[in-house]
């Protein structure tokens, strides 16, 4: 089955070689879809012939949002610690083990039933790639669980048994590290393909940390790191010596920290949804990008930080406050994750890559910023087919 959209006022494509800039823009565009995969791009005039013709409107159209950074399986939510946190309480890591509690308490049917509800409200609002975390298990037995659900929805699966020292583990870490790096990952291993650790006061020290990557990379995983979320530390360069795909937050990053991804092959992931739900300051992205650091957005949805799965209200909250432009925010929220991935077939409409594309109910990308709050996802196909 082939299908064309057609009259589309303007294309992101991602593709670097149509523009001088990354968002390879054009212009009264057109895309030809065959089997899931991009097939054609071009010129309106131009374009082949196809079984189905889709009129865009002279509306945008750009790359499925590649969320990279997301925490889905999880039972309860902790709507109380944010209404708090909004009346004046500061966030901590410690927050963590309420979750794993009620996630421990929850059978899989019922993580399947939410883990299978956040990811339907994503895909309306355009998400066609998502990396899910396992970490409110914390034991051998329910992190095999978080993962296993997790692998039943996406190829992007990361173990982080290394979230937070659970309450059984209290003034035991270290012992608590060797079963994450003995047992459980033995388990969780087979069902993922990241490695990730919380390197942050209240969760897990730098040589811990190396400890838990090392034993991923032992086994195969790929690593990324959450850090620099609640102050400076040595995470980030942590992520870089070990050639981390991503480091995820940079809430607090130092003059070293940007010289050393700028340097790398290391993606930063901004998390703009932990700043607004937790009262931080946003990271200063104009100052990264200047300083030559790739950038990526992603929403952390999870119950504690950061409970939005909107990719629009994060580009929204990037524009507004930390400083990039809507052509860069989306970027990074396409393109920009999936580098986050280290995948070159989502992020990108381009032939050969994945039909994954976001029909807007706008003439530019730019309304996903001027407009926040207004849903202007109209149509979303993944691998050509049309989910939303
Ligand atoms: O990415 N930083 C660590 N983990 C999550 C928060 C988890 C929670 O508070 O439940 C995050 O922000
Ligand atoms: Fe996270």
């Amino acid at each position: 089955m082939t299908t064309l959209l057609t009259n589309i006022a303007e294309l992101t494509t991602n593709d670097p070689s149509r523009t001088a800039d990354p968002t390879g823009t054009l212009h009264d565009a057109a895309v030809l879809i065959d089997g899931g995969r991009v097939a054609w791009v071009g010129a309106v005039g131009d374009a082949p012939d196809a079984e189905e013709v889709v009129d865009a409107g002279r509306r945008a159209v750009i790359p499925g949002f590649v969320d990279s950074h997301s925490h889905l399986v999880f039972g309860g939510d902790r709507a109380e610690e944010f209404e708090a946190r909004m009346a004046g309480q500061k966030y901590a890591a410690g927050g963590i083990r309420s979750t794993v509690a009620a996630t421990r308490a929850a059978s899989d049917d019922a993580l399947r039933v939410r883990l299978r509800g956040f990811l339907g409200e994503m895909l309306a609002q355009g998400t066609t790639t998502v990396e899910i975390k396992s970490g409110y298990g914390l034991s051998v037995a329910d992190e095999e669980r978080l993962v296993r659900l997790a692998a039943e929805v996406t190829p992007e699966v990361t173990f982080l048994g290394a979230h937070v020292v659970p309450a059984e583990y209290a003034d035991r870490a270290d012992d608590y590290v060797d079963l994450v790096v003995g047992p459980m990952l033995d388990a969780c291993a087979p069902h993922a393909k990241w490695i990730d650790v919380f390197c942050e006061t209240g969760a897990f020290t730098v040589p811990q940390s190396r400890r838990v990557l090392e034993a991923g990379i032992a086994r195969g995983l790929a690593p990324r790191v959450h850090a620099s979320q609640l102050g400076p530390g040595e995470g980030v360069r942590l992520a870089v010596e070990l050639g981390a795909a991503s480091v995820d937050h940079g809430t607090y990053l130092t003059d070293d920290d940007i010289a050393a991804l700028a340097a790398s092959d290391t993606v930063l992931t901004l998390l703009p949804g932990v700043e607004f739900s937790t009262r931080q300051p946003y990271p200063d992205a104009r100052r990264l990008i200047d300083a030559g650091v790739t950038v990526a957005l992603a929403c952390d949805t999870n119950p504690g930080s950061s409970f939005t799965s909107s990719m629009p209200f994060c580009i929204a909250i990037a524009v507004r406050d930390m400083g990039m432009t809507p052509a860069e925010a989306v970027w990074a929220a396409t393109a920009g994750g999936a580098g986050a991935l280290r995948r070159d077939d989502v992020g990108i409409i381009a032939p050969g890559a994945r039909a994954d594309l976001v029909l807007l109910d706008a003439p530019t990308r730019i309304h996903l910023a001027y407009r926040p709050g207004v849903p202007l996802v109209r149509r979303v196909w993944k691998d050509g087919v049309p989910v939303a």
